[in-house]
């Protein structure tokens, strides 16, 4: 387990990008975890730019998925809406290539559908009003 303290948007977004550049051929599911504003989207800007993906990055929250091509297809999904089994079969979740990476967003709503080896990453708000996150990677 690994705990990274951010204190600004930036600074999410950087550790999104040096998570990106240090993942593993093998790390196609990215859960990430944690509540509203807790800088999830922020992160994926980050990991984002580390896949070659240097367009906007915006939070898939009506399209429930984003694709990202960059030097792999990077899929952004949203699942605060998806709760069952049929909604996450309907993201087409499951029909993604052996080469595609997903990186998820409200991973608490369906990650028991997740197969084995998912690179598990939690927000925590620390402080609201210094900006303070922790992410806590592989617990
Ligand atoms: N250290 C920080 N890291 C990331 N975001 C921060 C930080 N401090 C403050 N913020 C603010 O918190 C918000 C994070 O928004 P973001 O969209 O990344 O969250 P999210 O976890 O994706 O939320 P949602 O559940 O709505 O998708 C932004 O308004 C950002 O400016
Ligand atoms: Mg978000």
């Amino acid at each position: 387990m690994l705990e990274i303290e951010s204190n600004s948007p930036a600074q999410t977004e950087y550790i999104g990008y040096g998570i990106g550049k240090k993942l593993l051929s093998n790390q196609k599911i990215i859960a990430l975890y944690g509540g509203l504003a807790a800088g999830k989207t922020t992160f994926v800007k980050g990991l984002a730019r580390a896949f070659d993906f240097l367009s906007d990055v915006t939070s898939p929250t009506f399209t429930l998925v984003n694709e990202y091509d960059g030097k792999v297809k990077l899929y952004h999904y949203d699942m605060y809406r998806v709760k069952s089994w049929e909604d996450l079969v309907s993201t087409g979740f499951f029909d993604l290539d052996s080469e595609d990476v997903a990186i998820v967003e409200w991973s608490e709503n369906i990650d028991r559908y997740f197969p084995d080896g998912v690179l598990k990453i939690k927000f925590k708000i620390i402080d609201v009003k210094k900006n303070k996150r922790m992410i806590i990677i592989n617990n």
